[in-house]
């Protein structure tokens, strides 16, 4: 297996399968300090810098628990309209990351333009974390749920999987080249203009997953182990900030998951995922049923910053 240390976060399509299992065994390893709700010092000597061009409240803030639960240092920024790469001079990518390598160790980078922190991994010199750009990828978040399916259903392999929302997304991305290394046929639900893309409907079926899509989350629900909702009522991903406009849609029923629907249709041991934030694709009332697990997600999405974190780093091999 390739070594971790040194290496960039940018994509889960060339992922190795025992990779993933690799990442696991260190943030169970790692779990119990996050748990108890202690530092650690194993990073002690470590920096994060945090480069968001695009707003968070989980990525980067995981990714800041996580190097502060190890006991290093976190510096960055979360608005780039204060920064040279937000006024007048629109620094590059390429000039801006020439600075950031020297004030840490590691660098986890949000982006508007798909590709931004790949650019970025061209020119520092320290590992780059993809923190999610545009409508390319969301690594870290899909190996936090990839870990929270581990962790509640103790497989991934022989699990069926339903996503709902938008396929252009992310997180879909990532989601979709993970589920290639395991055993897991998944049935995509979106609205027709969110459909999977030629291109990503091509690359998964060159990497053999076992796919479908369907119309409406009633034709799938039945048969899921495994749940995964996002919005399809959300903002551009290709803008810096997308502010909300006076009319907001509301969530067609085809990509709902109501407490109705669960009660009556699905698996009583499917587990219900959402990364968040969310619209009204889920009910609040759903929060407190026996399916959901983004509370635990959320939970796990340090656990997993923080696995990756010392890997990078080479604080754990
Ligand atoms: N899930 C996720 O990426 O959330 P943020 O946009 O708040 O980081």
């Amino acid at each position: 297996m390739r070594s971790f240390a040194g290496r960039d976060i940018l994509s889960l399509k060339d992922f190795e399968r025992n990779e993933f299992f690799h990442v696991f065994d260190v943030a169970e390893e790692l779990e119990p300090i996050a748990i108890q709700r202690r530092n650690s010092n194993l990073l002690a000597e470590k920096t994060l810098v945090t480069a968001f061009y695009q707003p968070s409240t989980r990525t980067r803030l995981a990714h800041e628990a996580a190097m502060h639960r190890l006991g290093g240092h976190v510096t960055g920024f979360s608005d780039a309209k204060m920064t040279r790469a937000g006024d007048f001079y629109q620094e590059s990518i390429k000039d801006t990351v020439k600075m950031l390598e020297f004030y840490g160790d590691v660098i986890v980078m949000r982006h508007f333009q798909q590709g931004a922190p790949h650019e970025a991994a061209r020119w520092a010199s320290v590992p780059i974390i993809n923190g999610g750009d545009g409508w390319g990828e969301h690594p870290t978040q899909i190996l936090t749920d990839l870990y929270t399916v581990l962790k509640e259903k103790g497989t991934l392999d022989g699990l069926r999987w339903l996503a709902v929302g938008d396929m252009r997304m992310r997180t879909m991305h990532s989601l979709g080249y993970a589920l290639t290394q395991f055993d897991c046929p998944i049935t995509f639900v979106s609205p027709p203009e969110m459909s999977l893309t030629d291109e990503f409907r091509a690359d998964l079926k060159q990497y053999s997953l076992d796919f479908r899509e369907a119309e409406h989350v009633e034709q799938a629900i039945a048969e899921a182990d495994v749940i995964l909702v996002e919005p399809v009522v959300q903002p551009d991903y290709t803008k810096s900030r997308d502010e909300r406009g006076a009319e907001v849609g509301q969530t067609p029923a085809n990509y709902k998951i109501t407490r109705e629907l669960l009660a009556s249709k699905a698996k009583p041991d499917a587990i219900l995922l959402h990364s968040l934030p969310r619209m009204d694709e889920i009910p609040p009332d759903v929060d407190i049923t026996r399916w959901s697990r983004y509370w635990q997600e959320a939970f796990n999405g340090v656990v997993m910053r923080m696995a990756l974190l010392a890997l990078v780093l080479g604080a754990m091999e």
